[in-house]
């Protein structure tokens, strides 16, 4: 059994990148997911319910919420990964702060030819000479919403390759 059996999670930006990765991590330890998103055709991540939407706007916020409450089994995790407009009161608040994770956008940004290149340089300024992977950083979150953290609090915590402490 997974250590987040029986918990809910939202996600937000979940539909690619580090939420994405996230929330596979998260669904594969037991939780049921809600990823939310601007764009509903992202949002496929296996496991975890859809609810498309902007982090900005109340309304959709209403309507994530409502959907977590439909189901009727609380809410125990949020991984504010876009912006998150509006915090409710929760038990046990922590920061990740990232390094430079490889998303997959860097290859359409730059084309296959450069996005190497690209890469090997934002990983060279790291203490590990290389980018994170998502999976990387949404190990780290699942370890944040298990009982394993029970005492961590209010941390900001480094998921950098050493980029910090150089
Ligand atoms: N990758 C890095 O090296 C790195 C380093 C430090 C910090 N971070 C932070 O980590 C987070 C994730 O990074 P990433 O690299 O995984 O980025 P990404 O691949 O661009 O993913 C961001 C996700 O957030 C969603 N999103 C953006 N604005 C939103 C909004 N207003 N409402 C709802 N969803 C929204 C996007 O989907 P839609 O466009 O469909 O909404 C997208 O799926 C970001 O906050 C980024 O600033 C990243």
């Amino acid at each position: 059994m997974g250590q987040l059996a029986g918990k809910t999670a939202v996600v937000t930006g979940g539909g690619t990148g580090i939420g994405l990765a996230t929330a596979v991590r998260l669904a594969a330890e037991g939780a049921h997911v809600f990823v939310t998103g601007r764009r509903k055709t992202e949002l496929g991540a296996a496991g975890a319910t859809a609810v498309a939407g902007d982090v900005a706007n109340p309304a959709d916020l209403d309507r994530l919420y409502d959907a977590v409450r439909a189901r009727g089994r609380g809410l125990d995790v949020v991984f504010a990964n876009a912006a998150w407009a509006s915090l409710a009161t929760l038990e046990q608040v922590n920061a990740i702060s990232p390094g430079p994770i490889d998303p997959p956008g860097i290859t359409s940004l730059f084309g296959e030819d450069k996005a190497p290149d690209v890469k090997a340089r934002l990983g060279a300024g790291v203490a590990m000479g290389r980018m994170g992977r998502p999976e990387e950083v949404a190990a780290f979150v699942a370890f944040l919403a298990s009982e394993e953290s029970s005492y961590v609090f209010g941390a900001n915590l480094y998921v950098d390759g050493g980029e910090n402490q150089v």
